[in-house]
């Protein structure tokens, strides 16, 4: 099976420009960016997508796997409208992120790892984000930082999401 033909063309685009980046024998190197450009195009990496990016860098599958399923930023199912990713790293985890996790689990009525019903929260746990000196410290959607978290900042923000307004 040709699974090249799988992936929209847009995507095979970009996977196609960032391997010409690195030397032929080494299709690994691009694992990364191209999982990126798979789930900025679908939303979330399935296991298909998965076999058709080994499938297409010649790889074996599992190093595909390896690295999908190590870093927080990639999403192995789908996803709401906002995911957030509360720090459980160690100066998070000293200034009250466990609490404020089970906070919005409460708020939200869903897991860690789960989607509110109507689409909007995906609620994740992510390593450092670097904030550790105004921690606790969440990011949305991958780009946007929020710090020094409380239980009241964290149910403001929700509530403003839901009513449609920015971060
Ligand atoms: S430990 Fe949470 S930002 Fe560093």
């Amino acid at each position: 099976m040709n699974n090249k033909r799988e992936f929209d063309s847009s995507v095979t685009k970009q996977i196609d420009a960032w391997k010409k980046k690195f030397p032929k024998e080494k299709p690994e190197s691009s694992i990364i960016m191209s999982l990126r450009f798979i789930q900025d195009h679908y939303g979330w990496l399935s296991d298909k997508h998965l076999d058709m990016l080994a499938d297409y860098l010649d790889l074996a599958p599992i190093r595909v796997y390896e690295v999908a399923s190590f870093y927080s930023m990639y999403h192995r199912k789908p996803v709401g409208k906002y995911v957030l990713g509360i720090c459980g790293s160690i100066s998070c985890m000293l200034r009250g992120s466990e609490p404020l996790l089970h906070h919005l689990e409460t708020k939200l009525d869903i897991k860690l790892g789960d989607t509110t019903k109507d689409g909007l929260f995906t609620l994740k746990e992510v390593e450092c984000l670097a904030s550790c000196t105004k921690a606790p410290a969440m990011v949305v959607n991958g780009t946007q930082y929020v710090e020094d978290l409380t239980p009241e900042s964290l149910d403001k923000l929700v509530d403003n999401l839901r009513q449609g307004e920015q971060l």
